[in-house]
């Protein structure tokens, strides 16, 4: 059965404690503690991932329930690969599983997925599927989904940075728009927030160009314990911030 997600009204949204104006376009989600909430458990740490893939598609419906633009997930990262191999095939099973079973329902929601990341080290059916799933949402005009799969921000900027200098370009054509053009969020606006879950307060090289002038949040609570209550604290301490971009107000 194929859910559709609800459009909150300006009134249901009042009522949560947002206002439409205040509202953050563009979301980043560091997506972190689900081996500890397994652990917690006495689980296997795949069953913390799965739980956390449950939270992370209520994230998704919540962000489009409330009007954001843009939501961008961080699944997998270029250290990751460094985790067990069980884990790694877990995660990657995983991601599998997401982009086959809920493509139909992302679709159905007007969703438009995108992956960030260099794929070229993904198996090629992994790989066929992500980008099947990319280009069959890609005329949608819903919320934007970013899944960030072998991803790394230093990695995004030098793949950038070579592909403007493989175009031949002079010093002077080396600017920070042709960067911004070449990174995988082409044409999106940058992230408002970034949340963060599980209490750690780093970037892990998440958006690292991106992220130049985003608000940071931090929530000490578990990612598979991630619910609509608290992404709405979130974005209420995101409204509640002064965001000066280096000028005086
Ligand atoms: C960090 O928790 C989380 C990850 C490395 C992976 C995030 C993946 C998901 C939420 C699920 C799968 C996603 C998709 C798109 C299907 P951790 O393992 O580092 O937790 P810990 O710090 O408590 O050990």
């Amino acid at each position: 059965m194929i859910k559709l997600y609800k459009k909150f009204t300006d009134e249901e949204l009042t009522a949560r404690g947002l206002s439409r104006e205040g509202l953050p376009r563009h979301v980043g989600l560091i997506m972190d503690g689900n081996g500890r909430w397994a652990k917690k458990r006495l689980m296997p740490r795949p069953a913390g991932h799965r739980a956390g893939m449950e939270a992370m598609k209520a994230a998704v419906r919540f962000s489009h329930s409330v009007g954001i633009e843009a939501l961008t997930v961080y699944a997998f990262s270029t250290e990751n690969w460094k985790r067990p191999q069980t884990e790694v095939s877990a995660l990657f099973d995983l991601l599998a599983e997401y982009f086959y079973r809920d493509i139909d329902e992302l679709d159905a929601n007007n969703v438009r997925m995108t992956v960030l990341g260099d794929l070229s080290a993904l198996s090629p059916k992994m790989r066929e599927l992500l980008q099947r799933a990319v280009e069959r949402t890609k005329d949608n005009t819903g919320l934007r989904f970013n899944v960030a799969i072998n991803y790394g921000g230093r990695a995004e900027i030098v793949h950038a940075v070579r592909t403007l200098v493989e175009s031949g370009a002079k010093p002077e054509y080396v600017t920070e728009d042709a960067i911004s053009e070449r990174l995988y969020t082409c044409g999106q606006p940058d992230p408002d927030v970034i949340i963060r879950t599980a209490g750690e307060q780093r970037l892990s090289n998440f958006l690292l160009w991106q992220a130049a002038y985003s608000e940071f949040v931090f929530t000490p609570v578990l990612f598979p314990d991630f619910d609509d209550a608290e992404y709405t604290n979130c974005i209420k301490e995101y409204m509640g911030r002064t965001r000066r971009f280096g000028k005086v107000l």
